[in-house]
């Protein structure tokens, strides 16, 4: 019976809220066609979630360092890139490899934005942007002295992008570019309005729209998201902003738990803001009233203290048997279970090698070292328990539950 509340309990808000899922923070945000999100991490991951429901739905771990951008492409195709240079096109709904590889090495990318068109376009850290047609085919456009930072495309169908060298371009269909903004201090976000115009923030923390200048925060602004009539902004300092528009009028700075954050996105509806924080979570934020939506850190139930610790699994693991797909496998019967055994599950190579079996042991060495000492290579998020008793709590639980 308690089994069957916990299962109630655990599918209930604290998921929908506040999604835990990654092994470090949460460089990037992106809605996708449908109202499915999308996050990229310093753990290097990529992760597809249903957000009414808290789930991840897909984790992938094949970029070789930080995932520092995402693009929603408008096929639903989803665009990351990072530090490793990588850039990769995933099919909708996410995949264990990328779809296509459009670059397999390269410089760093800071920055990547998609048009309506379909062409993707990615800022290098050598200064140099690349825009890839839809169809096939890129051309590279040079100009910024040092790393472009941010990338946006304007109304009109115009390459917007910004650099440390302080200015702001705008590249015509021939890559000729034209400089709107030279600042002297280093350009860190863009972000086009949906009415046309153009934000732009750096490290002096002031957002730039046309002859307006919002303070942000006195850290530099790491983020900007637009939506119609909204402008947020996030600094390294842990203010988060939003505004209406046009007229710049300051609406609410969050205030609560998971601050600062490194990303930013607004819902379709513009009535939520997803904020992807340092502490490795993506919370949701009232647009209306900037509050924290939720209940942030609820009580595990008294008749099931150690559910508590099962938190940190929900997104991505069911404990029933016949469970709807989700990121991770299913850890019914999860003891006494060969690792990578789960038929119809696709494992990484690692797990499938099956040289573990499931048992308090086992499970407990998994968080202690972490899975990536454990099993180098796993899709699993960089976790690992510092207090005995989390860990204690967990194992109990999962004895319980998974049976
Ligand atoms: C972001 C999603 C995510 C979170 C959060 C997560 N896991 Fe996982 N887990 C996975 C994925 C993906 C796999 C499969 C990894 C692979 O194939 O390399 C996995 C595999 C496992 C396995 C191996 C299962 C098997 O069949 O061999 C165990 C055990 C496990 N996870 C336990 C946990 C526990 C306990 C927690 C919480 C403390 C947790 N995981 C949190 C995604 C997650």
């Amino acid at each position: 019976m308690w089994k069957l509340l916990l299962f109630v309990l655990l599918a209930l808000p604290a998921g929908a809220q506040e999604l835990l899922g990654h092994g470090g923070p949460v460089r990037a945000l992106a809605l996708l066609p449908g109202g499915g999100l999308a996050s990229a991490g310093f753990d290097a991951a990529v992760i597809w979630w249903h957000p009414a429901s808290g789930q991840a739905q897909r984790v992938a771990r094949w970029h070789g360092g930080a995932v520092n951008a995402l693009a929603a492409l408008p096929d639903g195709r989803l665009a990351s890139a990072g530090e490793d240079g990588r850039i990769a096109l995933w099919p909708p709904g996410g995949a264990e490899a990328p779809a296509e590889v459009p670059q397999a090495e390269g410089a760093p990318v800071a920055a990547l934005a998609a048009a309506p068109d379909g062409r993707l376009a990615a800022a290098g850290w050598d200064g140099a942007i690349r825009v890839f047609a839809p169809g096939g085919g890129s051309r590279r456009l040079e100009g910024h002295a040092g790393p472009v930072t941010a990338l946006a495309w304007g109304a009109d169908g115009v390459l917007l992008s910004a650099g440390q060298d302080g200015t702001v371009r705008a590249w015509d269909s021939a890559g000729t570019p034209t400089t709107l903004a030279e600042r002297g201090l280093p350009r860190t976000a863009l972000a086009a309005l949906p009415g046309g115009g153009l934000a732009e923030a750096g490290l002096d923390g002031q957002v730039h729209l046309g002859a307006l200048s919002l303070p942000a925060g006195d850290r530099p602004v790491v983020a900007l998201a637009t939506a119609p009539g909204l402008l947020a902004a996030a600094t390294a300092g842990g203010a988060v902003t939003l505004w209406s528009l046009p007229e710049g009028r300051l609406l609410h700075r969050l205030d609560g738990p998971g601050l600062p954050v490194w990303s930013l996105a607004f819902s379709a509806d513009a009535a939520t803001l997803w904020t992807g924080g340092q502490d490795r979570r993506i919370r949701r934020w009232e647009v209306a009233t900037g509050a924290a939506l939720g209940p942030l850190a609820p009580e595990a139930a008294p008749a099931a203290p150690d559910a508590e610790a099962f938190r940190a699994c929900a997104a991505c693991h069911s404990l029933a048997g016949d469970s709807a797909p989700m990121a991770g496998p299913t850890l019914h019967g999860l003891f006494g279970r060969r690792m990578g055994s789960l038929p119809g599950y696709a494992y990484s190579p690692r797990l499938a090698q099956g040289d573990v079996v499931w048992n308090r042991e086992t499970v407990a060495q998994l968080f202690t070292q972490g899975p990536d000492v454990m099993l180098p290579g796993t899709r699993m998020p960089v976790q690992r328990m510092q207090d005995p008793e989390d860990l204690a709590a967990l194992l109990r639980f999962l004895e319980e539950a998974t049976r």
